[in-house]
């Protein structure tokens, strides 16, 4: 049994974060008592966030961002990823004082993430364009150490180092899940599209990590960056 932090621990390889709303699961995940506190598993085939913290070789914990600060979200979806995100950045009632800001394009995923916000204090669904940040970026008033896209779109690196231009503070940490399979009007297979999206990255940020998530998220893989 590893600890990652307060709330996240890693037991072998299962990851569980411990449920800020107890009794509730999300999507139907296992919940367990460890020392008499629930924990939700946290499935990596459901989540690239957690495919990323089985895979890395490098500390799994420095994927995660400081419980209590504010990161942003590209990408929500339904609210998977951002509610064990919520359980380890805010904790039950935001006792860690945590600010998640969760933007997706989709009204439908906007409703279970309004939803899942009134359960959750510390979530901000926004219902917005990641490439058009001056409609929603007002929510993100100071730069955030943090930022995560999955976007699965055309143009994933390009909206990503936007993002970090305007939202990543200097040495922040950027998380992009790059769905090659998005960007098939390319020419080339899977590894060009890696490829591109490493020299196209390499020239604005430091490339800490490149995770190929093959196996729980085919032609996905995780680049992890530190803004310069
Ligand atoms: C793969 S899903 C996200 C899953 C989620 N990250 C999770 O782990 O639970 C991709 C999401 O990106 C959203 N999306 C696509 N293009 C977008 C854009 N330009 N701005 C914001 N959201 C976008 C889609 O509506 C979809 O919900």
């Amino acid at each position: 049994m590893r600890p990652l932090s307060d709330s996240v621990l890693m037991e072998g390889r299962n990851i569980w974060t411990v449920n800020a709303n107890p009794g509730v699961a999300i999507r139907g995940e296992t919940l367990r008592k460890f020392r008499g506190v629930e924990h939700r598993r946290w499935d990596p085939n459901r989540s690239k966030l957690s495919a990323g913290i089985l895979r890395t070789r490098k500390d799994p914990s420095d994927l995660l961002p400081l419980p209590g600060s504010t990161v942003l979200y590209l990408g929500a979806g339904h609210g998977t990823t951002i509610s064990h995100l919520h359980d380890h950045l805010c904790g039950s009632s935001n006792q860690y004082r945590g600010r998640l800001v969760a933007v997706d394009l989709a009204p439908r995923c906007l409703r279970d993430l309004t939803h899942l916000a009134e359960h959750r204090p510390g979530i901000v669904p926004v219902l917005g364009d990641a490439r058009k940040f001056d409609a929603w970026g007002v929510l993100v008033p100071a730069r955030v150490d943090w930022l995560f896209q999955d976007v699965a779109q055309a143009g994933q690196v390009g909206i990503f180092l936007s993002a970090v231009r305007r939202f990543l503070s200097k040495d922040g940490i950027g998380l992009l899940s790059l769905k090659a399979a998005s960007e098939r009007h390319q020419d080339g297979g899977d590894q060009d599209i890696f490829d591109s999206a490493i020299q196209q990255l390499s020239q604005e940020v430091e490339i800490i990590e490149h995770i190929n998530l093959t196996g729980f998220e085919d032609q996905h893989a995780l680049f992890i960056i530190r803004r310069r």
